[in-house]
């Protein structure tokens, strides 16, 4: 028997996509890519139906690459893929669609098919040979060996053998329709008089009102023009709820910045006010819809928070404010190790999962065993309609408006800003700050879109730093307490756009081991905007200091102390120690930008990054 190993294999995480309709096919589907390109774009294409053939193009590259070499003018109706290659390289043979060898059927696919050896070893001996090493492949295969004249007859007997988390659609030759499952992996159909698509998001509904649903798992579906079924396994057919997306959805736009992240770094002040808007009354904070009782929240006595990247060092900011403001421990943990726990401090533990996209693969997998094993789950999730916010127990919506760049930025200060206002709604539920006190903090909150602003205006003096910055090629970025996430994340920025050795530490920890790296090649940026760990913090500065390492500190303005160690200073407006985190990382964010652009980097599509992973 074959290993069950994906060593060597294209598992894919990406985005798909299917037309039936009105529109021009071809060009339905490129713009419906195109929205699809966060979920990965390392290669794209395209397969449709044209008198009563397969037409097939493929690119490695990005949709626009597709585009330039796309030569069909005219498909009755298509699917199409961009991917994100997590096995495999990168090429035109691994891209989909996938054909099968009579090229009667093309398939996109999304996730992984985990037994996909032993079904692949299965069809060798039956003599079929494979162009692609892709898991893919095998899925069309299968489906071309178990076809009588019924295609969703044939998707149905094949999914019955496949395991993992995974979505596909599929279309044959002679059908004029398209047949999709799903099993864990998102997919959404949406429909109105002229089309029906099939995506990996709802959001790529572009130009009309449509009637939305999702598959739950383990669901066919079938659309041909006007009509939609949907069959459990078995072919059950069966009734479907159906969602009325009310908004005409527009593409997102940069307007007059140059890369969306830019957009979405300025956009953050009015982001902050939203996730604010009617959540601060005189009574203290108040959630609309949270679906969690207030009994179930004050009954929980650990509150354990999961993420991904950005998402979960908001989670560990999170911890801070929970314990700062409502005397709750916290366990901060990155998605993709938590689900591996099986101690718990306490049965009344609260997972709290924290996600842009609420797609994760990893966040979903946690909140997924959290559930299972019996925790309450709460979503902090930015995209309505996602699995994590249909999934948890409640939900809490970021209200950010789309992120598009790939570089998280406005999500994660609208994530601070729930985990804030959830702590002090914890904390009056716990009885630990006085009401007097929690209206307070709560005003308190309300002036962060203008210290945010403050930053931003400071634009100017911060391109000029990063250009001073830009021509080194490791980073240290060191705080204490509510600024240890912030460096964090700030590095992280750094890394993930500029291709730059960045790494964070807790400051008091470089003594430890990191300071050996330490020269004027290497230098340090620090976040000193933590009060109560001022003296220590001083004392790291001049530790690095004493190592000739350049050193950049981005500090309050009360902290005028600095001047005498540090080479260059940014100053932020000053704030107590849980709000400043606020202004600090909108410092860090253009700082990120403003070297990445002077290192001519591609700013909004780094380099082998996705944003929505959706695969563990
Ligand atoms: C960093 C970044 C990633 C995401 C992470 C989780 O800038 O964007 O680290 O934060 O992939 O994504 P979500 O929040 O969608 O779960």
């Amino acid at each position: 028997m074959p290993q069950e190993s994906l060593e060597g294999v294209d598992v894919t995480m990406c985005g798909i996509f299917g037309y039936i309709g009105k529109r021009n096919v071809v060009k339905a589907c490129t713009e419906g890519l195109s929205l699809l390109e966060y979920r990965g774009y390392d290669s794209a294409g395209i397969a449709g139906v044209v008198e009563g053939k397969i037409a097939l193009r493929k690119r490695a590259g990005k949709v626009a690459d597709l585009c330039e070499v796309l030569d069909l003018v005219h498909l009755d109706f298509a699917i199409a893929h961009t991917r994100w290659a997590t096995h495999g390289v990168v090429n035109e043979c691994n891209a989909h669609p996938h054909l099968d060898s009579s090229e009667s059927f093309a398939l996109i696919h999304n996730g992984i098919i985990e037994n996909y050896a032993t079904l692949k070893q299965e069809m060798q001996e039956r003599g079929v040979s494979f162009l692609s090493e892709t898991d893919t492949e095998v899925l069309v295969q299968l489906i071309a060996a178990e076809y009588c004249g019924d295609l969703a007859a044939a998707v149905d007997r094949v999914a019955k053998r496949l395991k993992g988390v995974f979505s596909f659609l599929v279309i044959h030759k002679d059908h004029q329709e398209i047949v999709g499952f799903a099993n864990g992996c998102p997919l959404s159909v949406g429909v109105n008089e002229d089309e029906v698509i099939l995506s990996s998001d709802p959001n790529t509904f572009l130009g009309q009102s449509f009637r939305v649903l999702f598959l739950d798992p383990q669901e066919t579906v079938r659309v041909r023009r006007g009509s939609v079924e949907i069959f459990d396994p078995g072919m059950k057919q069966k009734e479907k709820r159906t969602l009325v997306m009310e908004s005409i959805l527009k593409p997102p736009s940069k307007g007059s910045f140059p890369h969306f992240m830019l957009k979405e770094i300025y956009e953050q002040p009015e982001a902050c006010k939203r996730a604010l808007e009617g959540r601060l009354g005189s009574n203290g904070v108040f959630f609309q819809n949270l679906l969690l009782s207030e009994e179930s929240l004050r009954d929980s006595d650990v509150v354990w928070t999961v993420g991904s990247g950005t998402s979960f060092l908001a989670g560990m900011v999170g911890g801070l404010f929970l314990e700062e403001w409502a005397s709750l421990p916290s366990l901060c943990e990155i998605a993709s190790e938590a689900q591996y726990r099986t101690t718990f401090f306490s049965s009344k533990t609260m997972m709290v999962a924290i996600s842009q996209s609420g797609e994760t693969a990893d966040t979903l997998a946690a909140l997924r065993k959290a559930k299972c094993d019996g925790y309450k789950t709460l979503a902090l999730c930015n995209t309505e309609h996602s699995a994590m916010a249909r999934e948890a127990d409640g939900v809490l919506f970021l209200k950010a408006g789309p992120e598009v760049s790939v570089c998280s930025t406005k999500a994660f200060t609208s994530q601070l800003i729930l985990l804030a206002l959830f702590s002090l709604h914890m904390s009056a539920l716990r009885k630990r700050l006085g009401e007097e006190e929690i209206l307070l903090l709560g005003k308190s909150l309300e002036q962060l879109p203008q210290m945010m602003q403050t930053v931003l205006d400071r634009v100017d003096q911060i391109a000029a730093l990063a250009k001073k910055y830009a021509r080194y090629d490791d980073f240290f970025f060191m705080g204490r307490r509510y600024m240890y996430p912030t460096a964090l994340e700030a590095a992280l920025k750094l890394k993930e756009i500029s291709y730059v050795n960045a790494n964070g530490y807790p400051a008091g920890e470089l003594k430890h081991g990191p300071i050996a790296l330490l020269d004027r090649n290497f230098p340090v940026i620090a976040f000193c905007a933590n009060e109560k760990t001022r003296e220590k913090m001083i004392s790291n500065l001049m530790e690095v200091k004493a190592r000739g390492a350049p050193l950049l500190a981005i500090a309050p303005e009360r902290m005028k102390e600095v001047e005498k160690i540090a080479d260059d200073i940014l100053w932020i407006p000053d704030s107590s120690d849980p709000l400043a985190p606020f202004p600090s990382i909108v410092a860090g964010q253009l700082f990120a930008y403003e070297i990445a652009k002077a290192r001519g980097c591609p700013i909004d599509q780094p380099r082998n990054l996705a944003k929505s992973v959706t695969v563990e």
